[in-house]
């Protein structure tokens, strides 16, 4: 399976799918040449994941496409799945879980700038949390933080509270419930939690992809991969530093490559 993000966000769903379907092989592209994508246009982004996907699969054939990222999810699948003739799974933001999930009727979605102002997501919001109030959130930053909060184990608090700060709004006191509606956003729970306080449950999509992926793949699932784990590609940028390649073989795959991949 091939598995792509915008950056290392893809790797809250990679692991989740790690849990369930262990034997899986996992391919993953990270396009850290075009990260963040939560400011590209719409087009440039159906074009470019597509293209970069088409690719991928064309490389190193699998049995499906996970596109981990919401961001891309909400605008690449319909172009994509017209492009590959295996499936293709997205990330949706967990509105529907959380809304069935809050007391106070109350809850927030997280979210890059491109994700909140979509439609996906509005008409999420419409069929699942149609009795609850939706404080959407798009957060400029947050992804960035999470990038380099995972490279190096920093992370730049006051800019965590700016990005969070919408929450805190005295008219959203009764938020029970927050959508992590950026694969990022799992990497960065603890410090998040700490500052949305006890009271707010956050819910990611993590488990809800890696059963959609074993419904869609049935049999293929439990094939048994190779040993060592499938491969990690970056399309460039910050993910040069020799010292990331041992990271990426701690989440599972075989090696760290910069560049697309090249058929075998
Ligand atoms: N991880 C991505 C998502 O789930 C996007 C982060 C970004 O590139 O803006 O939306």
């Amino acid at each position: 399976m091939w598995l792509l993000d915008s950056g290392i966000g893809g790797l809250t769903i990679a692991r989740a799918i790690r849990r369930r379907l262990p034997g899986l092989v996992q391919h993953y592209m990270a396009d850290h040449a075009a990260f963040p994508y939560g400011g590209l246009a719409s087009e440039s982004l159906v074009a470019r994941v597509c293209d970069l996907v088409t690719r991928a699969v064309a490389a190193h054939p699998v049995d499906a496409v996970v596109i981990a990222c919401n961001t891309a999810s909400t605008v690449v699948l319909p172009a994509l799945r017209a492009r590959l003739s295996i499936p293709v799974v997205g990330v949706v933001p967990a509105i529907r879980p959380a809304a069935a999930a809050s007391t106070s009727g109350v809850i927030g979605v997280l979210a890059t700038p491109g994700t909140v102002k979509s439609v996906h997501v509005a008409t999420l919001i419409e069929r699942f949390a149609g009795d609850c109030r939706v404080v959407k959130v798009g957060a400029p930053g947050l992804a960035a933080l999470a990038e380099q909060y995972w490279r190096d184990g920093t992370l730049d608090t006051d800019a965590l509270a700016r990005e969070l700060s919408p929450l805190q709004a005295p008219e959203w006191h009764a938020l029970d419930q927050l959508v992590l509606g950026c694969t990022h956003y799992p990497l960065l729970q603890e410090a998040i939690a700490a500052m949305v306080g006890a009271h707010v449950t956050l819910v990611d999509s993590g488990d809800a992809v890696a059963r959609r992926l074993e419904d869609v793949l049935g049999d293929a699932s439990l094939k048994q991969g190779d040993s060592g784990g499938g491969r990690f590609y970056t399309t460039g940028g910050p993910m040069e530093d020799a010292g990331l390649a041992a990271r990426i073989r701690a989440e599972g795959f075989r090696a760290m490559l910069v560049g697309e991949p090249a058929p075998v």
